[in-house]
């Protein structure tokens, strides 16, 4: 039987998509295998929104030279975001002629056919598709999880921030038929799935351009009724279209976990401004504050961004100064990285890479610290859980996590995977939290 390896670089977006060339391939009679030198295919998903993430794939290819060397029936294929840069698909042929098959994010359905057509005549295949076509429902997919799955509500953004290179390998907003959803979603609680994170770049302008009128408050009140379903997430809440309708949906709804996450990307209005947010510094320290009041318990995590040119000293100060103030529960933290053809990378005033650095230093030792601040406060408290298996610190223990989505590790019953349990927490540690199940 083939075997397939697929490895997955970038965001939830292109890990579904992964999931969904590996439920065509299960459907070819491929298997899946960890290890690359016994793969028959290997697949490169790749992500190009920091230059760091580019790198890696390089590096990456130019080990398989001679990987198909020594196996020259090997098939090799490259696909995802970075392919949709300008001239980087042709790069890629050039600098790794021995890759297979090239495609880009707006055809992987294609995928199948691509792959026949290789093993008949073993010529190379290069196909970028500009323009996303409609949204193609009803691919095969192939979880990873049993029990928590991501579901996409909608495909692309049109915010153009104007650091970030999304929009132009991504494509432009399109949101999926409510009941598209709908039916995907039961058809996961009837396998077994209890939790599901509904994805999008931008999750509160859902409904643009659908037939029938649905806003994301409307669509979580819908999910939110589907029966067995346990838990709902989503991501990610731009802070500019984060409706009072939609913090009322979520204090409302039951399966709604208490967790925001709202980048932020910088505390300085002036900066905010320059990155085309559509928002200032007190609106978003006036949306924290409403999301705090109206949602108990409420989690809040972020994205930062240091470093974007022009960035004074006053203005990261101002970023301290908004992580402090909010208080996170976790922020992932970014160096400014320049993206040819977005706006940003054309500005005078980039920062040197060793001020980024002191500034990334300075940013993550504030966010950590907090954040071991809020752990320390659930030492005492139960919280429920959901299961999903062996821990990966401690053979013996087992981890899930809570609905804010606080990693647990904790003495437990086996019996309990896939299941909600209640857990006592004994020890909070910077990253995660300790317990044992009651
Ligand atoms: N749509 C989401 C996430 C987009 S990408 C959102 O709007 O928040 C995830 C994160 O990568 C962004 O939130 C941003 O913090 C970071 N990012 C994007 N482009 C970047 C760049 N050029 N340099 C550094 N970080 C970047
Ligand atoms: Fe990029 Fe901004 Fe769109 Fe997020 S909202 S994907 S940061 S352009
Ligand atoms: Fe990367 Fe594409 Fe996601 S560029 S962050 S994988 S949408």
């Amino acid at each position: 039987m083939n075997k397939f390896y697929i490895e997955t670089w970038g965001c939830q977006m292109n890990e579904e998509d992964s999931e969904k060339l590996s439920g065509m391939l299960k459907k070819l009679d491929y298997t899946k295998t960890e290890n690359r030198e016994d793969a028959d295919l290997i697949i490169f998903n790749t992500c190009c929104v920091r230059e760091n993430a580019e790198l890696k794939v390089y590096g990456n290819l130019g080990l398989l030279r001679k990987l198909k060397n020594k196996k020259p029936e090997l098939i090799i294929t490259v696909c995802g975001c970075m392919m949709q840069e300008n001239d980087m698909a042709k790069a890629i042929r050039k600098r790794f002629p021995f890759v297979d098959i090239i495609m880009g994010t707006h055809n992987i359905q294609m995928f199948p056919e691509y792959l026949k057509k290789v093993k008949e005549d073993r010529k190379a295949i290069l196909e970028i598709w500009d323009k996303e076509e409609s949204i193609v429902e009803g691919l095969p997919i192939d979880r990873e999880s049993t029990m928590k799955a991501f579901v996409t509500i909608m495909y692309g953004c049109n915010n153009f921030c104007t650091y970030c290179i999304v929009p132009y390998v991504r494509g432009r907003e399109r949101s999926r038929k409510p009941e598209d959803i709908e039916n995907e979603i039961k058809k996961l609680v009837a396998e077994g799935y209890k939790e599901v994170t509904l994805l999008g770049q931008n999750v509160n302008s859902y409904g643009k351009g659908l037939e029938e009128e649905i806003n994301f408050a409307g669509l979580l009140r819908r999910v939110n009724e589907i029966p067995g379903l346990e838990r709902i997430r989503f991501m990610t809440s731009h802070p500019k279209d984060l409706t009072d309708e939609v913090i009322k949906a979520v204090a409302e709804c039951d399966k709604v976990c208490e967790h925001i996450h709202l980048p932020v990307q910088s505390g300085s209005t002036k900066i905010l401004k320059d990155m085309n947010r559509h928002y200032d510094r007190e609106y978003y320290s006036s949306l924290v504050k409403k999301i705090k009041e109206q949602i108990k318990g409420v989690a809040i995590t972020t994205d930062i961004i240091v470093g974007f040119p022009g960035e004074t000293e006053e203005d990261f100060l101002e970023t301290l100064s908004l992580i402090e103030e909010v208080r996170y529960d976790s922020a992932f933290t970014f160096l400014y990285s320049i993206r040819e053809g977005t706006p940003a990378a054309n500005l005078k005033d980039q920062i040197p890479e060793d001020v980024k650095h002191d500034r990334f230093n300075r940013l993550v030792e504030t966010v950590n610290r907090i954040c071991a601040e809020i752990n320390k406060d659930y030492e005492g408290k139960t919280v429920e859980v959901l299961v999903e298996g062996k821990s990966r610190t401690d053979e013996n223990k087992l981890m899930g996590r809570t609905r804010t989505g606080k990693l647990v590790n904790f003495e437990g019953s086996a019996e309990n995977v896939g299941k909600l349990v209640n857990v006592k927490i004994t020890k909070a540690q910077s990253f995660s939290l300790v317990g044992e199940e009651i």
